[in-house]
């Protein structure tokens, strides 16, 4: 079987792009200052991701040619970042994946990084309260970029508890969604179970569904009960406004990002910063706000 990692699209390199961006003006803004500055991918991957694309045919042919592309994912991104960091940290819980990933630390050995094995829960929380951050004057990026819905609260409170680290969290909307239908007949204890472990509160259940009135169905039947009458936006928004209550710094405006066929809302890429400093918010807003807008615009060009 091939240790190639087959994901995303477009607005993967989009997602991908922003972080790039991010971690060179952060290393280079940090430079000059006494800090340690860490690097935490979560959901580190193989290092390299591959996506198969569609080649415009030539002019006599008419099969479409498919090929294989494989581009940096977010382990390699880091790995190259220049000024590099002073440590970084790989997290993945897939054994293959974690082989694929030691190989490709051992192509940077200049870097001092470091590969762990196991669920990025129980791990970004090991090393989230293992440091005293600000008196060992350690600052640092984490980025969270899960297939769905496997990042708890808690894991989200012991980063912004650091008030040292600037958080990139790709937030699963569609997954949200689906987890939470229209119909409340179709919420079962499984989906209530895995939307409140993301969140830390069962609030969102109050917040999104409504208690609607007896009318007439479509057949002249009485119905009654609750629907979802929030919609992505509101979700979005509501996700924000969570997200706000822990980071004590600021939370940003997310990068929406569609589904490349069906043009439907995937993901929504926050940034959040846990230092309250107003200094450390100015700058990591300030180089933030600009990759988020880049990132908008050119998401518009491409429609
Ligand atoms: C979207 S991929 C990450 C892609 C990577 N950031 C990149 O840019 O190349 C999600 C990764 O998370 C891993 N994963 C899923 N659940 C995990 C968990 N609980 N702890 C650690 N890794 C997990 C998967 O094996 C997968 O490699």
């Amino acid at each position: 079987m091939s240790d190639k990692h087959f994901f995303g699209s477009s607005e993967t390199e989009r997602k991908l792009n922003c972080l790039r961006a991010y971690l060179s003006a952060y290393s280079t803004a940090l430079k000059g200052q006494n800090f340690c500055r860490v690097y935490i991918d979560a959901f580190a991957g193989t290092g390299s991701r591959t996506e198969t694309k569609a080649m415009l045919p030539f002019f006599d042919q008419d099969m479409q040619d498919v090929q294989e592309v494989t581009t940096p994912g977010s382990a390699r991104i880091a790995l190259e970042t220049d000024p590099p960091f002073h440590s970084v940290v790989l997290i993945e819980q897939d054994p293959k994946k974690v082989a694929a990933l030691k190989s490709v630390v051992d192509e940077y050995p200049g870097n001092r990084a470091h590969v762990r094995e196991g669920d990025a829960n129980e791990i970004v929380k090991r090393i989230c309260s293992r440091y005293d951050w600000h008196r060992e004057k350690m600052r640092g990026v984490i980025f969270l970029d899960p297939y769905g819905m496997e990042v708890a609260w808690e894991t989200v409170e012991a980063i912004a508890n650091t008030q040292a680290l600037d958080c990139w969290y790709f937030f699963p909307l569609s997954g949200l969604y689906r987890n939470a239908p229209l119909d409340p007949l179709k919420l079962d204890q499984v989906k209530i179970t895995s939307i409140t472990r993301v969140f830390g509160t069962d609030s969102w259940r109050r917040d999104w569904y409504e208690e609607r009135g007896p009318s007439d169905d479509l057949f002249g039947n009485l119905a009654a009960g609750e629907t979802r009458a929030a919609s992505v936006d509101r979700i979005e928004q509501w996700v924000h406004d969570r997200l706000k209550t822990v980071f004590k710094g600021t939370v940003l405006k997310p990068l929406r990002l569609r589904h490349s066929k069906s043009n439907a809302p995937m993901a929504s890429l926050f940034f959040a910063v846990g230092n309250p400093k107003p200094a450390a918010v100015k700058v990591a807003s300030k180089i933030a706000t600009h990759i988020l807008n880049v990132g908008i615009s050119s998401q518009v060009r491409s429609r």
